[in-house]
């Protein structure tokens, strides 16, 4: 396993759709065991493949809290079957927009269809935190960041404030 370099905003990867899985592999389940690493090195709760720069629709998540021991799951090729009327409001943060966190309101029920590790067709019912962690990280397969759900006033600070970090850190600057 090994850890990976994560994609950072304002990087237009983000902003790619990711294709569909269609072997579940060895190298499928080696990206995936990568993906964990690399969330639980962050540490982060979950991670989609293209925040390593890989446009493919897969996703990792672990709910499991410090002193509890690790539940890794993989979601391949997700898709949301159905959304509760119910909203809830969590304060979302993204691995790939360090530091920043903003609340945010989605269904607060999703049902979710996917492939296992093994290639097996799933279903899952999630609430309260998996729930709205699957929507943020399906988002992130549709090219969609939390931050698109928030104001766009906030939005535009936010975007800003990463765009001129990456200009800073841009090869060729001179820094006496
Ligand atoms: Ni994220």
């Amino acid at each position: 396993m090994s850890i990976k370099p994560l994609i950072i905003l304002p990087d237009p990867i983000l902003r790619q759709v990711s294709k569909p899985v269609e072997r579940v592999d060895g190298d499928l389940r080696k990206l995936a065991d990568d993906m964990l690493e690399t969330m639980y090195d962050a540490p982060g709760i979950g991670l989609a493949a293209i925040q390593v720069g890989e446009p493919r629709r897969l996703l990792v998540i672990d709910l499991a809290k410090e002193g509890e021991p690790p539940a890794p799951h993989v979601f391949i090729n997700p898709e949301i079957l159905e959304s509760s009327d119910q909203r809830s409001v969590y304060e979302e943060g993204c691995l790939s927009i360090p530091d920043y966190y903003a609340e945010v309101e989605r269904p607060a029920a999703v049902r979710v269809k996917y492939l296992d590790r093994d290639g097996k067709l799933q279903e899952m019912q999630a609430e309260g935190l998996m729930a709205t962690c699957l929507q943020h990280e399906i988002d992130h397969l549709n090219g969609v960041l939390f931050i698109d759900h928030i104001s766009k006033l906030k939005r535009d600070m936010v975007v800003r404030k990463f765009k001129k970090l990456a200009k800073d850190k841009a090869p060729g600057k001179m820094v006496g």
